[in-house]
């Protein structure tokens, strides 16, 4: 038998969704007899449990801080223990939208052209709103470096910004990004190759928080997505050499946006979700591979060191 640790829940906005995510995955997992499942809050426990109940692996099902960002995985390198999903480096690279926008425009991977904000600064309003607009054109995204789930992700005009901005002091430092129309892609990549693409079509004003986890607010799901056989290949190639880049494992997915025949990537998601609703496990249905069946190719792929 398998002895697996999953973790769930934990610290971030993204809680609910973690544990939403867990439970799709143990129950699917618990059919099997060949696996001991147990779950696991990230909590001052967790250590104690991990020396104590000496899985095989750890199943990390954790999303945002702490779970996502390179904090949970040095624990587990150093307690050397396996784990699935992207390791310490990748993992904080990926969460920092800064950073890794960084590092696709040093690759050339398109990417919206963005503004960073620090807070500490005194803000002159006109004199930064023309800043903006020098760099920049309206409407912008404001985002947060390293949150997730759309939380916090608005889209201004010049008129909205300031007070939107300012309603985001609280994290200091905070993103401002060109805004791109047009559509919605994201690409799932898994042990290195291409798993697929879909298409997102909110009811809503963009892919926000309640498009993406409440069936109410009616989020379209295209796949196959509606483009030619150049631009799939284009659009998966550059979340594929993203994935490389950043040395991820396992499964990741990144988010596009498709403008008069460009894509954009707005982010590479390390701990994508896993939940119903979720579009990695709607791309790898799609591919023929079974919830079950991908959970296993994650598992697979644990390790420590890389
Ligand atoms: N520059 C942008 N242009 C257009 N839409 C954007 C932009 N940035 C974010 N969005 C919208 O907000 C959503 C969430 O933004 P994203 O950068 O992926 O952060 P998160 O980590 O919260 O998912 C995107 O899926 C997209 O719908
Ligand atoms: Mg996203």
């Amino acid at each position: 038998m398998k002895k697996i640790l999953v973790l769930a829940g934990g610290y971030s906005n993204e809680r609910e969704i973690s544990l939403l995510t867990a439970k799709s995955v143990c129950n699917e997992l618990k059919k099997d007899k060949k696996y001991n499942i147990k779950i696991q809050e990230p909590n001052g426990e967790f250590v104690n449990v991990l020396r104590s109940y000496k899985p095989d692996l750890v199943l990390n099902l954790l999303h945002g801080r702490y779970g996502e960002d390179g904090y949970v995985q040095a624990i587990l390198e150093s307690e050397k223990i396996k784990y699935t999903h992207s390791g310490v480096l990748s993992s904080a690279l990926a969460i920092d939208k800064e950073l890794s926008k960084k590092i696709f425009v040093k690759n050339s991977i398109l990417t919206p052209n963005y503004l960073k904000f620090i807070f500490t600064k005194k803000l002159n309003k006109e004199k930064f709103i023309k800043k903006i607009e020098k760099k920049l054109r309206f409407p912008v995204v404001i985002k947060p470096i390293n949150e997730g789930s759309s939380v916090s992700v608005y889209i201004c005009d010049k008129l909205t910004f300031i007070n939107k901005l300012l309603s985001l002091k609280k994290y200091g430092e905070v993103l401002i990004e060109e805004y791109i129309p047009g559509r919605e892609i994201q690409v799932a990549i898994i042990d290195k190759t291409k798993l697929g693409a879909i298409e997102l079509i909110p009811k809503r004003r963009f892919y926000d928080y309640e498009a993406k986890y409440n069936s109410k607010a009616k989020t379209e799901h295209i796949i196959p997505v509606n483009i030619t056989k150049k631009n799939y290949n284009k659009v998966t190639s550059i979340a594929l050499k993203a994935h490389k880049l950043l040395k991820c494992r396992g499964v990741t997915r990144s988010d596009f946006r498709f403008y008069k025949n460009k894509f954009y990537l707005l982010e590479i998601n390390t701990q994508p979700g896993m939940t119903s609703l979720s579009l990695v496990p709607e791309i790898a249905r799609y591919k023929k591979i079974s919830f079950k069946q991908l959970i296993e190719r994650i598992i697979k792929d644990a390790s420590i060191n890389k």
